[in-house]
């Protein structure tokens, strides 16, 4: 089978190598790729929502299955352009439809999607620019912190939480008259805050059956203590040492079962993975956001401790019989830390050379995010993230020393990574 990858950071450097180990896996493409994923498939240079191109790609080389790693292209409907496609509409496409990704691409769609189906979530409503004055008005009957939140995709920054009643209303403002995210918000979710501890439920779908994979926590802030901006994230565990028991059933039952159920009931077609961000207050998950897709870096860590072969997970996801296949994950925790680049989440230079790849590969798993080879064969920094580096251990603690010895084996100017991941748990 030949399968291409759709992306260029850690998470597909982690599907592509996960990939490479399944024997009927033969031509393994990822799109763009970097120089991480160059060791273990064939990089094509396309970007992710070049449909056109991609289609070329997948005649040119035969791909059996087109696996996508981001929001951007399920969120513009990759999944209905094959569909659709005059000769390539039996492609077996990982990633739901143009329709079921709104649960990402409309923060509006997914809180109206978990209200039809009685899903736990913060109580809401929802605004556009002709409401400023009635957004005003809900802002004033909720308690602080306020929470307001673009509707559309806005690359991670469409949240913000703020404890100034004015500063909300001026916020709203912004958002939806300012335009402050564009098209994004040009309608606004504002929601009561929720006060506990995040984690992430990942669930693999075949529209019908799911198999639920390992949790994992993520990391989302720059600094120590999450503190300071946002970032794509920092560093991830898995499994969260909480999620177990009657408090995963209840994930299961409330939040799980009922995604699965209403997507089915609603004809809106989803073959895929779906990333579920959950907070615990008291002993009761909510569900803060659905992204429709894998996270990164999450997925660092917890593809690395499925032991189920990769490609037969996917064939029979496509195939509609995921009830046939069985998921075998390891008893072991993994744990990654990101490496990035001096000045992220801000302005950060790029190219510099990396050092060490031979010898952190010995502790650990390096997957590579933003890296590329240069004119002369040094793999150097492409990007803000640059290395997601995973290690096992019998527990998270453990993993972490592995993490941390692989990453003081790297090097690269300006390096930055946290030591603090998993402080919390
Ligand atoms: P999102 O982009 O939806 O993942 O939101 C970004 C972050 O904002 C989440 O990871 C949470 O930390 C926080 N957040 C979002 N919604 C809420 C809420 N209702 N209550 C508390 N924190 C929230
Ligand atoms: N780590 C969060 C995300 O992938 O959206």
């Amino acid at each position: 089978m030949n399968i291409l990858v759709l992306g260029s950071g850690g998470r597909e450097h982690a599907l592509a190598w996960k990939l490479r180990q399944s024997p009927s896996v033969k031509g393994l493409f990822v799109a763009p790729g970097n120089a991480g994923t160059a060791a273990v498939a064939t990089n094509l240079p396309l970007a992710v929502d070049d449909f056109d191109g991609i289609a070329q790609k997948v005649k040119a080389h035969g791909i059996d299955m087109l696996i996508v790693g981001p929001e951007v292209p399920l969120v513009k409907g990759i999944s209905d352009f094959f569909l659709n496609h005059p000769e390539l509409s039996g492609l077996p496409v990982i990633g739901p439809s143009k329709a079921a990704a709104q649960l990402e691409g409309s923060k509006e769609f997914a809180k109206a999607f978990m209200s039809r189906h009685g899903i736990p979530t913060a109580a809401y409503e929802s605004f556009g620019p002709g409401d400023l004055e009635a957004g005003y008005r809900f802002l004033e009957s909720l308690k602080p912190p306020y929470v307001l939140k673009a509707d559309g995709l806005a690359a991670g920054k469409g949240v913000v939480i703020l404890d100034d009643l004015d500063a909300a209303k001026a916020e709203l403002r912004s958002m939806l008259v300012e335009a402050k995210f564009g098209e994004a918000s040009a309608r606004v979710v504002i929601e009561e805050f929720l006060s506990g501890i995040e984690l992430s439920c990942f669930v693999l779908t075949d529209g019908k059956n799911y198999k639920i994979l390992p949790t994992a926590k993520d990391y989302k802030r720059i600094g120590e203590g999450d503190t300071g901006l946002n970032t794509g994230g920092m560093g991830a565990v898995s499994p969260v040492p909480f999620a177990k028991g009657a408090f995963m059933e209840k994930i299961e039952a409330r939040i799980i079962r009922p995604t699965v159920e209403g997507l089915q009931q609603e004809g809106l077609p989803y073959v895929g993975f779906i990333f579920i961000g959950l907070i615990r207050v008291g002993e009761d998950p909510f569900v803060i956001e659905y992204n429709v897709r894998m996270g990164d870096p999450e997925t660092e860590v917890v593809i690395p401790r499925i032991e189920s072969d990769l490609a037969e997970l996917m064939s029979a996801t496509a195939k509609g019989r995921l009830d046939e296949v069985e998921l075998k994950v390891r008893d072991e925790s993994a744990t990654t830390v990101v490496m990035v680049s001096g000045g992220y989440p801000g302005s950060y230079e790029k190219g510099h050379v990396i050092s060490g790849l031979d010898l952190a590969g010995e502790n650990a798993v390096v997957f590579h995010a933003g890296t590329q080879r240069d004119d002369k064969g040094n793999v150097v920094t492409n990007g803000g993230r640059v290395l997601a580096v995973t290690a096992y251990g019998k527990d998270f603690t453990e993993a972490l020393e592995g993490s941390y010895k692989a990453a003081g084996q790297l090097s690269f100017q300006d390096a930055y990574y946290r030591r603090d991941i998993g402080f919390d748990l």
